[in-house]
C-alpha cells in the first residue's frame, strides 16, 4: 500500500495553493508521488493522490496515462529514454536504442533487466534536436551527442557504478 511521506504530503499541499485550479497540480503531485513509489504510478498511487488532493481518483488517472512521462508499470532503476524522432532517428536515434537494449540484456520496450537496472522507452521529440541523438534517464539532464560507443558505454557504466549520481556519469562521457 503506498504512501506519500510527511514531506510528500507537505508538497502537495503546498502545490495545490499555487493554481486557480487544483487540477492543475496534478502533474507536480504525480512527479512527486512517481518520483517516491520508485519511479512508477501504480493505482496506490493514484489513489493515495486522490485522497491527498482531495480530486476524485479517475482525473487524476486520466493524467497519468495520457502523459508518456507517467509510468504505470513498474521500471528499472534507470529508465532510458531514447529520443526516436526525425532528427534523432536520422542520426542514429533507434540504431542506438537497440544497441543499448542488447548491452542491457533487455528484449521488449518497458521490461525491467533481470538485475533491476534498465528499462528503456523510445519517445517523441525532447526539444533537443540540435545535440541529437540524445536520451534522458529519469528525470535527469538530457545526455546529448550520443554516438553507439557512448551509448554502449552509458550502459556498462550505469551497471558498474550503479551508487553514482546519473548527471555525474553523463559528464564523464
Ligand atoms: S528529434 Fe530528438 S530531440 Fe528532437
Amino acid at each position: 500500500m503506498f504512501k506519500l511521506s510527511a514531506e510528500g504530503l507537505n508538497y502537495v499541499q503546498s502545490e495545490l495553493t499555487r493554481y486557480e485550479t487544483k487540477q492543475s497540480a496534478i502533474i507536480r503531485c504525480l512527479y512527486r508521488a512517481q518520483d517516491e513509489n520508485g519511479g512508477w504510478v501504480s493505482n496506490d498511487v493514484i489513489n493515495a493522490l486522490s485522497e491527498a488532493m482531495a480530486i476524485p481518483a479517475p482525473q487524476i488517472e486520466e493524467v497519468a496515462t495520457f502523459y508518456t512521462m507517467f509510468n504505470r508499470k513498474p521500471v528499472g532503476k534507470y529508465h532510458i529514454q531514447v529520443c526516436c524522432t526525425l532528427t534523432c532517428g536520422m542520426m542514429g536515434g533507434r540504431e542506438l536504442l537497440a544497441l543499448m537494449m542488447k548491452e542491457a540484456g533487455v528484449k521488449e520496450m518497458g521490461e525491467v533487466s533481470k538485475d533491476g537496472l534498465f528499462t528503456f522507452s523510445k519517445v517523441e521529440c525532447l526539444g533537443s534536436c540540435d545535440t541529437a541523438p540524445m536520451l534522458q534517464i529519469n528525470r535527469e539532464p538530457y545526455t546529448e551527442n550520443l554516438t553507439f560507443e557512448k551509448g554502449l558505454k552509458l550502459v556498462q557504466d550505469l551497471r558498474t557504478k550503479g551508487g553514482k549520481l546519473e548527471s555525474q556519469i553523463s559528464k564523464e562521457l
